[in-house]
């Protein structure tokens, strides 16, 4: 949305957090896995300011619902159809013991919904730095990743892992992030893909299921968990290498053997990858992310007809060495490895077939990477 400047009195802060792509790694974070994703231009923007009562109101740029919540009753709207994220991040940050005082609160979201893209985390993250702004208080980014995290599982209904949050409260300026999520070390590698550029393409699938799916995912990995323990001390599936695999899976049975296979292949190709951007091989780098997304559709099964189309009409492009869908599957975008000086003659090729094959079309999001929480003061 376009921000007049006469709305802008009525708020004393804008404080922002990020959408995130994936370069690679994916479902990979709940199983202790490295993850490698960096946070994007996309954000959502809360414009807020401290209301001297004990109550939230809360407003929307693409709503005209209005919700109201009160700060000594924030672990009752879980029913809430809109303001949930809002509501979880607050009260979870209140039971870490922070101060969550009255404010009026304005949400003009620029992470496109149930695009994959992490609305839900930016919605999170921005609004506990929101609150802890108008509150006075320094934050800590992981802890309030941490907290969001903690809102979108156990206010929200889903069981996500750490990457999302994350990456949208510590990104960094035209850095990626290689985060370990069983220790929550973050090393900051330089986002460089030499002549070439990472595009973003929503296939733009009604979304469906996908939170009883990535539950049900979830839930699959941890029975291969149990499993591999009878066989290597082990605290997670990352902790496998591809060669325990091999020893040791013979008896998984379906699906489990194909889901851990995944995982513990992914986390593999994210080492590959890193190695790989980081001395320039963007072929090899390319070709890391069609694996990716051939194990993701064929083991993982989180992949759908849309994407699958589009991922192909992507690799089938001269100028593309590599492209894979991103976050929890079931639609949403896709990333692809460019050559930069071809990038309008790849839009122009992938979109009208895109559109023609599946009867609706794509959608292509210009971006850069960017740090994840930015708070002005108006
Ligand atoms: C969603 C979750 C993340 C992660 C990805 C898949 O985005 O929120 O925690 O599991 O799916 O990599």
């Amino acid at each position: 949305m376009k921000i007049e400047k006469d709305f802008l009195k009525d708020y004393d802060y804008k404080v922002s957090a990020s959408g995130r792509i994936n370069l690679i790694g994916e479902h990979v974070d709940y199983c202790g896995g490295k993850v490698f994703p960096a946070a994007i231009s996309l954000k959502n923007d809360v414009y807020v300011k401290a209301n001297g009562t004990d109550k939230i109101n809360i407003k929307f740029s693409s709503l005209p619902d209005e919700v109201t919540l009160d700060v000594n009753k924030l672990g009752e709207y879980k029913h809430l159809k809109y303001a949930k994220y809002q509501a979880g991040s607050a009260y979870f940050w209140q039971q870490a013991g922070h101060k969550v005082i009255g404010a009026d609160m304005y949400y003009d979201c620029n992470v496109p919904f149930g695009s994959g893209l992490s609305s839900s985390a930016a919605i999170e993250v921005s609004t506990i730095a929101a609150l802890a702004t108008i509150a006075g208080e320094e934050f800590d980014k992981v802890e309030v990743a941490l907290t969001a995290q903690k809102a979108e599982r156990e206010y929200c209904g889903v069981n996500c892992g750490i990457m999302d949050q994350y990456a949208s409260a510590c990104g960094k300026d035209e850095m990626a992030m290689l985060l370990d999520c069983k220790t929550l070390e973050c090393r900051y590698v330089n986002a460089r893909f030499g002549d070439y550029s990472i595009v973003i393409i929503n296939c733009n699938r009604p979304h469906s299921l996908v939170e009883s799916k990535y539950n049900e995912r979830r839930a699959e990995t941890e029975y291969a968990l149990e499993y591999f323990k009878r066989y290597k001390d082990i605290a997670c599936l990352a902790d496998l290498t591809v060669e325990d695999f091999n020893a040791y899976a013979a008896n998984l049975s379906e699906p489990y053997y194909s889901r851990a296979k995944h995982v513990i292949c992914e986390c593999d190709r994210v080492q590959r990858s890193v190695e790989a951007l980081e001395k320039g091989e963007m072929r090899k780098f390319g070709e890391l992310l069609n694996a990716s997304h051939d194990s993701l559709k064929n083991l993982y099964l989180v992949s759908c007809d849309e994407m699958d189309t589009l991922v192909s009409l992507c690799t089938a492009q001269k100028s593309c060495l590599g492209a894979r869908m991103i976050g929890a599957g079931f639609g949403g975008c896709a990333i692809a490895l460019v050559k930069t000086e071809e990038v309008e003659n790849f839009k122009n090729a992938v979109a009208p077939e895109y559109e023609k094959r599946i009867g609706y079309a794509a959608s292509f999001y210009p971006c850069r990477i960017v740090d994840g929480i930015t708070a002005e003061k108006l």
